[in-house]
């Protein structure tokens, strides 16, 4: 089958021809149709995790996909042959992953049937992001009446974290460029405020002198970090997706403060099913880009989170290193277009 992988951390991801896997007990394999890019597809080629992450080489990347089940290992009860799913997939220690044309699941891990309706190119682009975004506003315990920052709302947390805050009655603020503000609150923000011109806390304390009560931030480095919580109001509550807080700085301010790691599951992925199929959560899909073209996409993801030729992000702000390899799909961008989501067709 064919393959986007690393021979070692730190390579330049390639298309590859690998065999196909072979579903042992308890397992399905899937045959993808799309995989969703996510920041940790690049990560886990770079090595940045490899003290932390068990992997075997040639290693396929991808979290995220959609697909059908083709065949089951012995034992396999919740999910029949020829069903539509999707979910996390990534098996690093055998070295599978969604950018390929098969991958393995586990029948009791993060895979569920896809949302009604929903094409595999959408559904691709949800569960990592979702489950993340899912799992955090509640932890965040974001309630009506509320005024909540979203730091990195156009990407897929973000995005996904917008709706989810703003549908319980929370007021969002959202992070956007000028050319997805419209996005942002056709998402549910009240507001928009642009990151990428001038101060983030003189902009937000300019309508909110008082503070604000939670921030949901999936960009900023730790500097950046302790300079948005002096914008919370005592007891307030900070979540990162980034790893940048500082719980026991915050907890000397009386603030709450967390580096939010998510728990892939089955139960999250059934509940932004119904979600997405009772229209209360949507995705954001900017490009989806062939299989051979991943390596390409994943570049541009970690030079910046951003398609266009934009200028820099305002320093003290995590956006990965320099890219290795040229961003050839700047090319084809549109001036002016939606940013969110890549998804691999498979
Ligand atoms: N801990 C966990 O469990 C967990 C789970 C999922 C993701 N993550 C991490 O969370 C981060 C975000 O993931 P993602 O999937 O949402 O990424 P993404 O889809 O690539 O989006 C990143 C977004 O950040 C925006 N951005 C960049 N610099 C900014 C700034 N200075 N201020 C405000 N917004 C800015 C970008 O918009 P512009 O291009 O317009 O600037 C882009 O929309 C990644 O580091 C990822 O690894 C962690």
């Amino acid at each position: 089958m064919q393959a986007i992988a690393v021979s070692e951390y730190g390579a330049t991801p390639a298309l590859t021809q690998l065999p196909r896997p072979e579903p042992g007990p308890g397992e399905i394999l899937v045959k993808l149709i799309a995989a969703g890019l996510n920041p940790l597809d690049w990560k886990v080629a770079d090595g940045l995790l490899k003290d932390s992450l068990d992997a075997s080489f040639p290693l396929i990347l991808g979290q995220d996909g959609a697909g059908v089940v083709e065949d089951a290992g012995e034992g396999v009860t919740r999910l029949r042959h020829g069903e539509q799913v999707y979910g996390s997939f990534f098996g690093a220690a055998r070295g599978l992953g969604t950018y390929a044309e098969y991958t393995l699941a586990r029948e009791d891990g993060p895979v569920a049937r896809m949302p009604q309706g929903m094409i595999y190119t959408q559904a691709a682009a949800v569960p990592t992001a979702g489950m993340t975004a899912l799992a955090m506003v509640e932890d965040a315990r974001v309630d009506t009446g509320q005024t909540v920052l979203v730091v990195g709302a156009t990407g897929g947390v973000g995005q996904a974290a917008v709706q989810l805050a703003a549908r319980t009655g929370a007021k969002v603020i959202a992070t956007a460029r000028s050319d997805m503000a419209g996005t942002m609150r056709r998402l549910g923000a009240a507001e928009t405020v642009d990151h990428s011109k001038g101060d983030l806390n003189a902009q937000v304390l300019a309508a909110h002198s008082d503070g604000i009560d939670a921030v949901l931030d999936m960009v900023s480095d730790t500097a950046a970090t302790e300079a948005v919580a002096q914008m919370l109001r005592p007891g307030g509550t900070y979540m990162s997706t980034t790893w940048s807080v500082n719980p026991d700085s915050m907890a000397a301010k009386g603030l709450r403060g967390v580096n939010f790691e998510g728990e892939p599951s089955a139960d999250l992925l059934d509940r932004l099913s119904d979600l997405i199929d009772a229209g209360e959560l949507r995705v954001v899909i900017e490009r989806e880009v062939p299989l051979r073209d991943a390596p390409d996409a994943l570049a541009a993801n970690r030079a910046g989170f951003r398609w266009r030729d934009d200028p820099p992000h305002p320093p003290g702000r995590a956006t990965g290193p320099a890219p290795s390899t040229p961003l050839a799909l700047r090319s084809g961008n549109r001036a002016g277009g939606a940013r969110g989501k890549t998804v691999v067709r498979v």
